[in-house]
């Protein structure tokens, strides 16, 4: 639900969005990132290891998992099962919102218009995600939703780095966003999950 949402995503100014397929990186980096700050996981079901993954991030104190690019039902229950805290979406299509009445886990759609946006509202959904957020027009977008739109917060993601991250949180519809940047791949395939934690620990630092 609603409360249950916020409270997760207000731990931290940023959630890192993982795409990891190597299990035995996947407690690393939980423990970096959540050292450095950041403990909201979002761990995409995009490779075929993702569930072994969260299981594993699971096991590192303090770190709260949910999975992310969650499309159908069955994502939601598979995600559910495993203790996710969350789940997000890039869409928000009526059937996936349909099954995550049922579901036990509180989940995170995503939208890209003020349509969108309140088809999900219609669910009773007040916090959304904004995707994909810098293609769409990144922060003056979510500005210009404010006024119509004044019940709804936003987690935006897609294309947000360290460099743009202020632009939206420091919008009154932002909880907090977010982003892969605090992984760079070749620190991920380097093992050099002390750049990880430094990045983390900067992007935590981030005001809202
Ligand atoms: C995603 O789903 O890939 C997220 O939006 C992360 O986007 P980013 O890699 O551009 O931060």
């Amino acid at each position: 639900d609603a409360e249950a949402i916020r409270s997760i995503l207000s731990r931290a100014p940023v959630v890192p969005v993982i795409v990891l397929d190597e299990v035995e990186k996947a407690r690393p980096l939980a423990e970096a990132l959540v050292a450095g700050g950041l403990p909201v996981l979002e761990v995409t079901l995009r490779t075929p290891n993702a569930f072994a993954v969260i299981e594993e991030m699971k096991k590192v104190d303090g770190a709260i998992v949910g999975s992310g690019t969650a499309r159908t039902g069955e994502h939601l229950k598979r995600s559910a099962d495993l203790g996710c805290e969350f789940v997000v979406s890039p869409g928000a299509p009526p059937r996936l919102l349909e099954a995550a009445e049922h579901a036990s886990v509180p989940l995170l759609p995503g939208i890209g218009t003020p349509t969108e946006a309140m088809q999900a509202a219609e669910f009773g959904y007040s916090f959304l995600k904004f995707f994909p957020a810098e293609a769409l027009g990144g922060a003056p977008v979510l500005k210009a939703f404010a006024s119509p739109l004044p019940d709804i917060t936003f987690c935006p993601t897609g294309g947000i780095s360290a460099a743009n991250a202020e632009a939206y949180l420091s919008l009154k519809n932002v909880i907090c966003v977010g982003g892969s940047w605090v992984m760079p791949a070749d620190a991920i395939a380097a093992g050099d999950f002390d750049q990880v934690r430094a990045l983390a620990s900067e992007a935590a630092k981030l005001k809202r």
